[in-house]
């Protein structure tokens, strides 16, 4: 029996497929099992994102909790990590704290887990995609905000999207507002590569997860073993990409349409930006935000930037 298809997902599919070059926006990457995989690769070896924003906020938040103060409303754009989230709120002592997520059943059990851990703080979920601009909950009014978006997820849009989403972000906080964000940096080819295509296979088994996914919700006939991932650095887009590379020539049928991949097409499937440091600037201040502050670990292999969304101002 088919699981529930979302029809969203299906127009996604379908209209990805038949586009050149094809491509399915990568927020299908996630579901239960992607989520998974997901968090499985967070924790391999050549993933270093993960640990290294992980370390660096350690090391950063005395600093990081100075210029912010006490009493803000914490927002993060995303359900929160029980790592990561718990490092910024014990430093800063936030009046509320509020996580948006888009995916209501994930949101309540990460909030119910982090209340365990936090059990005096006051936590207000909002279930919403968090790329549209959001009211916030009415407790969040009286406070200066603080907006939170760790793990470079900023890298998966490309900067025409990111410029949007920050520009969104402004406008849910508020002028005034500080953002704290993940940046990923520009390095080494094969490092990249590595983090993206990692020996124990577990990242060509999160790529390969769409096409069972599409199986499984689409009722449809892919020949799975005919694909392969891959991960490619595009230097003058300055991005990862992952594709699911067709290794021999195939056909499938999805709904009513039938498709046909030659040996070595693909599907394009995630864009993972990476940034340098002015690059990273210029993207927050073409989004509304004015860095304030940066911090890399030693190896600069990541940086969390602290911006301010000041009043819009003419330049001279
Ligand atoms: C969620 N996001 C920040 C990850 C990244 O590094 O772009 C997704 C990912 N895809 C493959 N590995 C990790």
């Amino acid at each position: 029996m088919l699981a529930t298809a979302d029809p969203a997902f299906r127009d996604d599919v379908l209209k990805g497929l038949a586009q050149q070059p094809p491509a399915i926006p990568a927020r299908w990457l996630y579901d239960e099992r992607g989520s998974e995989l997901f968090d499985a690769i967070t924790r391999l070896p050549s993933y270093y994102p993960t640990r290294t924003e992980t370390a660096l906020l350690e090391t950063v938040m005395s600093a990081i909790a100075d210029r912010a103060g006490d009493g803000r409303a914490v927002i993060e754009f995303g359900a929160g990590s029980l790592t990561k989230t718990p490092i910024l709120l014990k430093a800063i002592r936030p009046a509320l704290y509020v996580p948006i997520d888009i995916s209501g059943d994930y949101l309540r059990s990460s909030a119910a887990q982090l209340a365990e851990q936090m059990p005096t703080l006051a936590i207000h979920p909002v279930e919403a995609n968090f790329g549209n601009v959001i009211e916030l909950p009415a407790e969040a009014a009286d406070h200066p905000r603080l907006g939170f978006f760790p793990g470079s997820t900023i890298g998966n849009f490309i900067p025409q999207s990111a410029t949007d989403l920050l520009r969104h972000f402004r406008a849910t906080l508020g002028a005034g507002s500080l953002l704290l964000i993940g940046m990923d940096r520009v390095k080494p080819v094969e490092r990249l590569i590595e983090a993206y295509d990692d020996p124990e296979k577990v990242t060509a088994e999160f790529n390969l997860n769409l096409l069972h996914r599409i199986n499984r919700e689409l009722g449809s006939d892919i020949r799975v073993d005919a694909f392969c991932h891959e991960a490619r650095w595009n230097d003058m887009m300055s991005r990862v990409e992952m594709h699911l590379v067709a290794i021999r020539e195939i056909e499938f049928g999805i709904a009513d349409r039938s498709f046909r991949f030659a040996e070595g097409q693909s599907i394009h499937t995630e864009n993972s930006h990476k940034y340098g440091p002015r690059g990273g600037r210029m993207l927050l201040l073409a989004g509304g935000w004015t860095p304030l502050a940066e911090w890399t670990d030693p190896a600069r292999d990541f940086a969390l930037v602290l911006a301010e969304a000041q009043p819009e101002r003419f330049a001279p």
